[in-house]
């Protein structure tokens, strides 16, 4: 049986493609190269260009192939996006969301992860959120991802798929082998930003806000590696596949914050480079604090992860950026 995994061209998706291409899954992916790469793909996995909201195109596939498993990353992922293009959000993320889970119904696909969003959170003050904490995304981002969990919840109940969501938290870092990472033009994540900064990719970064109610005043996030957060789409397959329950939900991060002054002092220092950063107001969408209480996953679904450390999310970035970019390799990897 094989898995079939959308958005697979991108940040995370290739990341997870590899991941299961090196476990000798067999995996198809889906990706219309909106924002993803075909050049993060190993030649040998079969890749098909085309939308998640295509039903034919889906019945096509799913016909094709022996498809048991969908992981899916497809998705558009800006919070500030979302509010200013709500509609391309709910489009994007949520009714093609819908074409894909009734494409999964008609084929029988016994299992489906979705990559859900801290930002269903909304604001979480200081506590760390835990999978019950209250749901009151403060994006469109996080509304559209939210629709998702729930439907996919009532189709677990109605149709026997079993599907687990995990919300991430902030992902960041590259694979340590340095086979992929953040691609994508017009970066708008702060790791990425500050790595883009740092190795002269842009003249200076600006930093949203530093009137919160926060130990510094900027913004706190949980930051996860991706490769961990890859870990657990693992761990969540093996997982389904003995678990009784329809649907489950995990958060997946670490359990403890760092503020966007507390990152860009990380790049600075591991990069050595002091670069410009310009102060601006707050971002629309972004809440002040967001950590995680990722105990469940670890508990649960076996998950144990291996790179707990800001800066080595940092370090991989760099890496990655500077190969991307071919820039001379980075002296102080490790
Ligand atoms: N930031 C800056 N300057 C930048 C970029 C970001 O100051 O150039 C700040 C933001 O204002 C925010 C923090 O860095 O305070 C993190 O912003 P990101 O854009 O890196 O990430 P977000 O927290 O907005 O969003 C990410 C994912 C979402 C997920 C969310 C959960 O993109 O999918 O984390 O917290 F939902």
């Amino acid at each position: 049986m094989a898995v079939l995994v959308t958005g697979g061209a991108g940040y995370i998706g290739s990341n997870m493609v590899l991941a299961l291409h090196d476990r000798g899954e067999r995996v198809i992916v889906l990706d219309d190269l909106s924002t993803g790469l075909r050049d993060l793909l190993l030649p040998e996995v079969p890749f098909v260009q085309g939308d998640i909201g295509d039903d034919s195109l889906l019945d096509q596939i799913f016909t094709t192939h022996a498809i048991d498993t969908v992981i899916h990353f497809a998705a558009r992922i800006v919070v500030p996006d979302s509010v200013t293009d709500p509609l391309g959000y709910y489009l994007n993320n949520t009714v093609k969301a819908h074409r894909l889970i009734s494409a999964c119904v008609r084929h029988g696909v016994g299992h489906f992860i979705f990559s859900s969003t801290a930002a269903v959170y909304g604001e979480s003050a200081s506590q760390a959120v835990h999978e019950a904490s209250d749901l009151k995304p403060i994006s469109p981002y996080g509304t559209s991802k939210l629709m998702v969990e729930w439907m996919l919840r009532d189709t677990a109940a109605a149709h026997g798929i079993k599907a687990l969501a995990l919300r991430y938290f902030n992902v960041a870092g590259a694979d340590p082998q340095g086979r992929s990472g953040q691609s994508g033009h017009n970066a708008t994540h702060l790791i990425k930003v500050a790595v883009e900064a740092a190795l002269g990719l842009r003249p200076h970064m600006t930093l949203f806000g530093a009137d919160y109610p926060t130990r510094d005043g900027t913004c706190i996030r949980d930051y996860v590696h991706v490769s961990d957060l890859i870990a657990a789409h693992l761990c969540g397959l093996d997982y389904l596949k003995q678990s009784p329950k329809g649907f489950s939900v995990y958060n997946c991060a670490y359990g403890r914050g760092a503020s966007v002054l507390e990152v860009i002092d990380s790049v600075k220092r591991i990069s050595g480079v002091d670069f410009s950063v310009l102060q601006a107001g707050r971002r629309a969408g972004d809440p002040a604090s967001i950590i995680a209480d990722g105990q469940a996953l670890r508990r649960d679904l076996g998950w144990q992860p291996c790179h707990d450390s800001l800066d080595e999310m940092v370090r991989h970035a760099l890496m990655w950026e500077r190969k991307r970019s071919n820039l001379q390799p980075y002296s102080h990897q490790s």
